[in-house]
C-alpha cells in the first residue's frame, strides 16, 4: 500500500524501512525541502519516494513521525481521510503542560485525532525505541515474535494497522480503543517494554492488580 510519513527523524527512517522491506511504497515528507530528502530516498530504493507533507497526507495511510506537539501544526483534515497510524508521544515536560492529558482525562492519541478531525486514528509503535526495531522483526509464530501495542477506534483502521504489523514481522497486541490506550502513553506500563503478546498481557495485569 502506499504509505505517507510525516518526519523523517528516528521513526520515519526506521518504519520506513520496514515498510519499504515488505513490499510498500513509502512517501516520505519533512518540512524543509523535497530535494533535502533524496540521501534518504536513495537508501530506502526503489519502493520511497520523497514528497511535501501535503503529498504525504494524501496517501491512504499516514504514519505521524513527529514530535507530539507538531500535530497541531498540521493541515487538519486531511484530505482523503486517510488512516492516521501516530507512533507519537507526548511528555509534559517536554511538549508543555496540557492537564487534560495528564490527568488521564483524554488519552493522548484521542486528542490527536480531534485535533486532525479523523475517527480514523490508530495508535502504535510508540512504546518501541526505534534504535533497535529493524532488528527485530521475526516470521509469524515464532514464540519470541515481539509484540506491538496498538489501539483505534475504527475496526477497519485498525485492522490494516494490524495486517502491516503482521507484514513487517511483528504481532500486534489490541488494546481496544483509542480511550483504552493509557497503558501505552509514556508513563503507562507498556512504555518502552519489549515483549512478546504474553509478556504484554502480563505486564498489563501486573500493572492492574497495583
Ligand atoms: N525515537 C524513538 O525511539 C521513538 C519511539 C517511539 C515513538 N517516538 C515518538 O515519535 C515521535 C517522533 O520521534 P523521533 O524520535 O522520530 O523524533 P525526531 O528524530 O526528532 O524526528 C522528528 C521529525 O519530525 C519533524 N518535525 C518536527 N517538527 C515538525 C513540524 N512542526 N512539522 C513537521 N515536521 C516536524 C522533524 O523535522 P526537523 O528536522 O525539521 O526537526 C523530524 O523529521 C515523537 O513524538 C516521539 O516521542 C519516538
Amino acid at each position: 500500500m502506499d504509505i505517507g510519513f510525516i518526519g523523517t527523524g528516528n521513526v520515519g527512517k526506521a518504519l520506513a524501512q520496514l515498510f519499504v522491506h515488505a513490499g510498500h511504497h513509502v512517501v516520505m515528507s519533512h518540512r524543509h525541502s523535497v530535494e533535502s530528502l533524496n540521501p534518504l530516498i536513495e537508501k530506502l530504493g526503489v519502493n520511497a519516494s520523497a514528497g511535501t507533507i501535503a503529498d504525504a497526507v494524501k496517501q491512504p495511510l499516514v504514519v505521524l513521525a513527529v514530535p507530539f506537539n507538531a500535530v497541531r501544526e498540521l493541515p487538519a483534515p486531511f484530505p482523503g481521510d486517510p488512516i492516521i497510524l501516530d507512533v507519537t508521544n507526548y511528555f509534559p515536560n517536554r511538549d508543555g503542560n496540557i492537564m487534560n492529558l495528564e490527568k488521564h482525562e483524554e488519552a493522548t492519541s484521542q486528542f490527536v485525532a480531534r485535533q486532525l478531525q479523523s475517527k480514523k486514528v490508530v495508535k502504535g509503535f510508540n512504546t518501541i525505541a526505534m534504535a533497535r526495531i529493524t532488528a527485530m522483526p521475526r516470521p509469524t509464530g515464532d514464540p519470541q515474535r515481539i509484540a506491538v501495542p496498538i489501539a483505534g477506534d475504527d475496526k477497519q483502521a485498525k485492522n490494516t494497522v494490524k495486517d502491516l504489523i503482521d507484514q513487517i514481522g511483528f504481532d500486534p497486541y489490541d488494546l481496544g480503543g483509542l480511550a483504552d490506550s493509557l497503558p501505552a502513553q509514556s508513563d503507562g506500563p507498556l512504555f518502552i517494554s519489549v515483549g512478546t503478546k504474553a509478556e504484554i498481557a502480563q505486564r498489563l495485569k501486573a500493572a492492574q492488580a497495583k
